[in-house]
């Protein structure tokens, strides 16, 4: 068959194997390599590694490149922009790029009301300054949020993400005032013998399943859960991936965000979603807000919104944001220009290339696959995520939905091998998740399909491993 993997070595050929050894001398341990390739040149969704090796890759650094490695919008944009000027710093001077992204995206974010945005450099500090500005609004101090869930690396952000390890053990102390509550993870419920489970029987996660399937959406279980975990008219913010992201790709149940939401306005509470991985298109909407016809208070983004370059942005009501005095709010890099410049690019990509409505075709045509592996693969728990933020939940039985880490890292391990980037997630390390970008054609998703079947089906133990 001829695609578009090409492997000239094994992987890691000599080349990445070389530069690897020069990195392990030269950056500390702590910030893993999850492959072990060296990249000199990414388009669409191709690799090429150092040693002229040719890999599709599904992981999209990490949910960044939805509209494809050098979009060609993007490089130009870029390029014009660097003709002007790199860097002033917004605070002391005023550039377009800026103000118009602002303006789009307060148009764009769900909801009509008067908005207002301003950019920092990475997902964790849009979280940070998401929470600055709803304690600094409501003048109070708690936070919420879920098992699960992951924000960051920050001290805050880190504070307010669930997984211990690596993220957080002996970094603390942590920041105060963060109450957790448990995720709708339907699959992994307490109750969960109250819903039915296992491939194909359902939408995993419900936002297009049963109505009343989630038995954590209701008034009364939210009066309950909160009564033991911190005074809802001292909390100025719920934070929530609408689907998770690190946490393993769960969506939550609609009937679940409808009453959390209802919950939350009815205490003062302001709504953040953090749309940071699941937003621009990856759903199958600009946002996942959008299939909840959830409004939030304020929305943060960061990943995809700037097809590569690092930008975040934090949108929300006018009065919220408003709120903060002069000199507040800010940063030396925040809204870079070139990063501005690639953003616009990018909402006009989103656009006239029609790209969410491409990942929700995207996703059906993966979630397809994956449902009839489903059929064949016992290991296979679980499959879900709305549009194409779609993954499949491994374990070692279905009855006691035992995580299965092992046979998860043995298909990204062959699925490597035979030209395939993947990328696992989950609080227990076994999930497979897909970030592949959302402009990739048919038949190079097919490919990779095929290589991660392959992967699947000699990790299952029912073809030889690759050496
Ligand atoms: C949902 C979510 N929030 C926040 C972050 C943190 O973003 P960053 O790594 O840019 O700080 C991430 C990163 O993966 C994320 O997925």
């Amino acid at each position: 068959m001829s695609g578009v993997i090409r492997l000239q070595t094994e992987i890691p050929g000599p080349k990445s194997r070389a530069l690897l050894a020069r990195r392990n001398k030269a950056v500390p341990r702590g910030v893993p390599a999850v492959t072990p390739i060296a990249v000199v040149h990414a388009e669409g969704a191709v690799l090429t590694d150092a040693d002229d090796n040719r890999l599709i890759d599904f992981g999209g650094g990490i949910g960044v490149v939805n509209t494809g490695h050098r979009h060609p919008r993007v490089v130009q944009a870029v390029r014009e922009q660097l003709d002007q000027f790199a860097h002033v710093c917004f605070p002391v001077s005023t550039y377009e790029p800026y103000v118009e992204l602002a303006e789009r995206l307060n148009r764009v974010t769900p909801g009509s009301h008067e908005k207002r945005t301003f950019f920092v450099n990475s997902g964790s500090e849009a979280v940070e300054n998401a929470v600055k500005v709803a304690r600094f609004f409501t003048g109070r101090q708690g936070v919420v949020c879920f098992e699960h869930g992951f924000h960051g690396r920050t001290n805050l952000a880190m504070a307010l993400t669930a997984k211990v390890m690596p993220y957080k053990k002996g970094f603390g102390p942590f920041a105060p005032e963060v109450y957790r509550i448990p995720f709708p993870y339907c699959y992994r419920c307490g109750e969960a013998g109250r819903v039915p489970s296992g491939p194909g029987t359902r939408e995993a996660g419900g936002v297009s399943g049963e109505a009343g399937s989630c038995c954590m959406a209701s008034r009364e279980r939210l009066e309950q859960i909160f009564a033991g975990t911190v005074d809802p008219d001292s909390v100025a913010a719920i934070i929530m991936e609408l689907e998770l992201g690190e946490g393993g790709f769960v969506p939550a149940p609609r009937e679940y965000v409808d009453e959390l939401a209802k919950f939350a306005r009815d205490h003062g509470i302001l709504f953040i979603a953090d749309e940071i991985q699941t937003g621009f298109g990856r759903t199958g909407k600009l946002f996942a807000s959008e299939h909840y016809g959830l409004v939030p208070d304020i929305i943060i983004t960061a990943k995809s919104l700037a097809g590569g370059l690092p930008l975040a942005a934090v949108t929300g009501r006018a009065d919220v944001l408003d709120a903060p005095h002069v000199g507040g709010l800010g940063g030396t890099y925040g809204g870079n220009p070139l990063a501005c410049a690639a953003a616009l690019a990018v909402l006009d990509a989103m656009e006239e290339e029609r790209i969410p409505a491409r990942a929700q075709r995207t996703g059906d045509r993966i979630k397809a696959r994956f449902r009839e592996w489903a059929d064949e693969y016992p290991c296979i728990g679980d499959v879900r995520g709305l549009g194409a933020m779609v993954a499949m939940e491994l374990v070692t039985d279905r009855q006691t939905r035992t995580p299965d880490k092992a046979v998860t890292a043995r298909i990204l391990a062959g699925a490597l091998a035979r030209g395939l980037v993947l990328l696992s997630a989950g609080t227990y390390g076994n999930v497979i998740r897909v970030l592949a970008p959302l402009t990739a054609d048919e038949s190079l998703i097919d490919e990779g399909l095929t290589v991660f079947g392959a992967a699947l089906e000699a990790a299952a133990g029912r073809a030889p491993a690759l050496a």
